[in-house]
């Protein structure tokens, strides 16, 4: 069994999420570093991914190569932060499927609603890896993974940038068999639902719009 949440300490992760947090940097600034750290990130939450072996040929010899078995993986984009993640980690695995699940709260039941969801086909034969860079209330994702998985996902991952412990512990109760993997784990929300240290809001900085 896989843990339930990785942080990638990775030093160079770290360094880039340590760029990135800081209010002064640009929104192309935030744009390449975020690429840069999915990219880091993909690797990781791709480790688990099943090999076979194909014939292959070398200028010396025949061999039995390495190569990914299997469908191939869907990535879901959790609108519209999560389409910032997912550049990097396409860069990555340029063959995956990917899709897109967009939600909206209603201001009266507070519940996540959907407004958007277009996935790729025969989820339950694919790696799906579920990116919304932070995981804040940790409602978002837990609604976007309940629907992924009454249209069939059961091989999931979930993939962010920051995460507070209030929403892995949400993600802890409600997915307990969907790993998380972030580049690290901050101290708290405050009462907007912001993550403290945090960055901000995602969205805003990686589309310019604030
Ligand atoms: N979404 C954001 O963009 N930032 C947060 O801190 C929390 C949720």
């Amino acid at each position: 069994m896989m843990q339930h949440l990785t942080v990638v300490d990775h030093p160079l992760v770290q360094h880039k999420l340590s760029i990135l947090r800081q209010k002064d940097v640009s929104t192309a600034g935030f744009r390449r570093l975020l690429r840069e750290i999915s990219l880091l990130l993909a690797y990781e939450v791709t480790r688990e991914l099943e090999l076979t072996t194909m014939r292959i040929q070398t200028p010396m010899c025949e061999m039995d190569a390495p190569t990914l078995e299997g469908k191939k993986l869907a990535l879901i984009s959790i609108l519209r932060a999560g389409n910032g993640l997912m550049d990097g980690i396409l860069e990555l695995i340029p063959g995956a499927r990917v899709g897109f699940v967009g939600l909206y709260r209603d201001p009266e039941t507070l519940k996540p609603v959907e407004y958007y969801y277009k996935v790729p086909r025969e989820l339950d034969a694919r790696m799906t890896i579920v990116v919304d860079p932070m995981l804040a209330t940790g409602n978002s994702s837990v609604a976007a993974i309940d629907m992924l998985k009454e249209r069939g996902a059961v091989n999931m991952r979930f993939l962010c940038l920051l995460a507070a412990p209030e929403g892995v512990d949400r993600m802890r109760e409600a997915h307990p068999d969907v790993p998380i993997f972030t580049a690290a784990l901050d101290e708290r929300l405050d009462d907007h639902g912001y993550i403290v240290p945090g960055l901000g809001d995602a969205g805003d900085r990686m589309f310019g719009t604030k």
